[in-house]
């Protein structure tokens, strides 16, 4: 899908035009109103629109009107901020016209901040993703028809000023999408691990671990995980050094479980296809290392990724082994089906040791108690640092990724002990997602560090909002990608 920028507007396809709640219209709406002789209010009079966010209605345009459609959409309550709204607005238009038969969308935004109309061209994009790479048969009238979409206003030049970072962003959201939506047959340790090579196009430097280097340097915790694959199992780095020279960087590490059986505790056979997207973490730090290097962020950010396939084999770790972590501490493994704390706890080490960072974040689809606790609303957010923490909360709100804080502590520290090693990779019964972050927590020392526990929002069955995809939604790289501007960017 193409976007434009302009102020003459295009004679054909749709005019869009906006409305706020309580049927507040802007000024394009109303200068189309008189335009079309009145034909916005005389449809708004037998309809049940009032501008609420989400709202779109169709109206044929009549005659004198330079377009073949028109078409009005709620932008919800006149607010302070509006950059999430504008974005819905763009979102829910495309979400409803996607497949109509209209090739080409115009919104036409009078003397609206380029900031603004940027954003309608950001939610226009989010909304338009798509996973048809393996559809042969799909007919014409469902394939989309919408592919020029053209934002006209008087504010053209901040607007693709502005644009032209959130389309990188974008960019970015979408390969999250595109990695989290392809099954294990496709996207698995060595193929995730090509993919990434390929993003050295966008100035990002690229390094990638295979198992004899991981070997060399004791990273026997991730290697466990995936020692019943064929694939071999692989840390990728990504480097973009776009900050101050000297200044420590953030790291971002990812749980990439190309696929999760299980291994020999496997998992029930219902619903297992769902764990192709186990390397959502993986996917979320790829994506935001492409929007960051896209834009040219002037921030020190490096991305690693541990990508394993965890499968049961003879060759496979068994219930009861112990490993020893690359920085010594021993792990007795009671259940193979929580491997993301195994995978992580190497990576993190590994970016910790290798660049002394500012800070350090893990994104992980880690535990599916986190899905008992918080659904698919929030992702889990757990910390040993309030001022990150609250970075993180913030960044959440701006971006409409949202986290919620959990609790950590000595008491659910203990529920890890065992007397077979220094640690089991299993709580018990209860509080299965904190006790999954005590476990993390016990190989990042004093370096200020989150944890994100993103099982619930990785992907959705439902498109919950018209800005995420039918399933996987990308959940992380805005956030992340909005997080180093806000914290790390001058
Ligand atoms: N990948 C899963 C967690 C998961 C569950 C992600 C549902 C997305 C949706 C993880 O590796 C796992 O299996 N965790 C176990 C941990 C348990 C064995 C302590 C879980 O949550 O059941
Ligand atoms: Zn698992
Ligand atoms: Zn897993």
């Amino acid at each position: 899908m193409k976007i434009n920028f302009t102020n003459k507007s295009p004679k054909k396809g749709a005019v869009c035009v906006a409305i706020f709640d309580d049927n507040k219209f802007s000024d394009a709406a109303n200068a189309l109103d008189s335009d079309s002789g009145g034909s916005i209010r005389k449809a708004l009079e037998t309809s049940r629109f009032s501008g609420k966010a989400g709202q779109v209605i169709q109206i044929l345009a009549p005659m004198g009107v330079d377009a073949d459609r028109i078409i009005v959409a709620g932008v919800g309550k006149q607010d302070n901020d509006m950059a999430l709204a504008w974005e819905s607005y763009g979102a829910a238009v495309i979400k409803e016209l996607l497949t109509s038969g209209l090739e080409t969308i115009t919104f036409s935004v009078g003397d609206l901040e380029g900031i603004y109309s940027a954003r309608i061209a950001f939610g226009a994009l989010l909304a338009a993703y798509r996973f048809d790479n393996h559809r042969t048969k799909l007919s014409a009238d469902k394939k989309p028809s919408v592919d020029f979409v053209c934002i006209d206003g008087s504010q053209k030049k901040t607007g693709e000023v502005e644009f032209s970072s959130l389309n990188e962003l974008a960019e970015g959201v979408y390969l999250a999408r595109d990695l989290v939506s392809e099954p294990g047959n496709i996207i698995n340790p060595e193929s995730f691990a090509k993919c990434i090579q390929g993003l050295s196009d966008t100035g990002l430097e690229i390094e990638v671990l295979d198992e004899k280097d991981m070997r060399k340097l004791g990273m026997d915790s991730l290697l466990s995980v995936g020692a019943g694959s064929n694939y071999g199992s692989k840390l990728a780095i990504m480097k973009w050094m776009g900050g101050k020279a000297g200044d420590a960087p953030v790291v971002l590490v990812g749980k990439g479980v190309t696929f999760d059986s299980g291994g020999i505790s496997l998992k029930p056979g219902n619903g297992m296809w769902d764990m192709k997207g186990d390397m959502g973490g993986a996917a979320a730090v790829t994506g935001a290392m492409r929007a960051i290097a896209g834009r040219k962020a002037k921030a020190n950010v490096i991305g690693i990724v541990g990508l394993v396939e965890n499968m049961p084999d003879a060759a496979a770790t068994r219930p009861g082994d112990i490993i020893k972590s690359a920085d010594g501490q021993t792990i007795e493994v009671q259940n193979t089906d929580a491997e993301g704390r195994l995978v992580l706890v190497d990576a993190i080490w590994y970016g910790i040791t290798s660049f002394k960072p500012c800070r350090i974040i893990d994104l992980a689809t880690l535990t599916g108690a986190i899905l008992v606790a918080l659904g698919q609303e929030n992702a889990g957010l757990f910390s040993n640092d309030d001022r990150l923490a609250s970075d993180l909360t913030v960044a959440g709100k701006i971006s409409g990724e949202e986290v919620w804080r959990l609790p950590l502590g000595s008491g659910y520290d203990k529920l890890i002990d065992t007397p077979n090693a220094d640690m089991k990779n299993i709580g018990g019964p209860f509080a299965g997602s904190i006790t999954a972050a005590q476990f993390l927590k016990r190989f990042v020392g004093d370096v200020p560090w989150a944890h994100i526990d993103i099982a619930g929002t990785a992907w959705k069955d439902k498109r919950a909002d018209p800005r995420e995809s039918v399933w996987a939604t990308g959940f992380g790289v805005r956030l992340l990608d909005r997080f180093i501007a806000e914290s790390h960017e001058s």
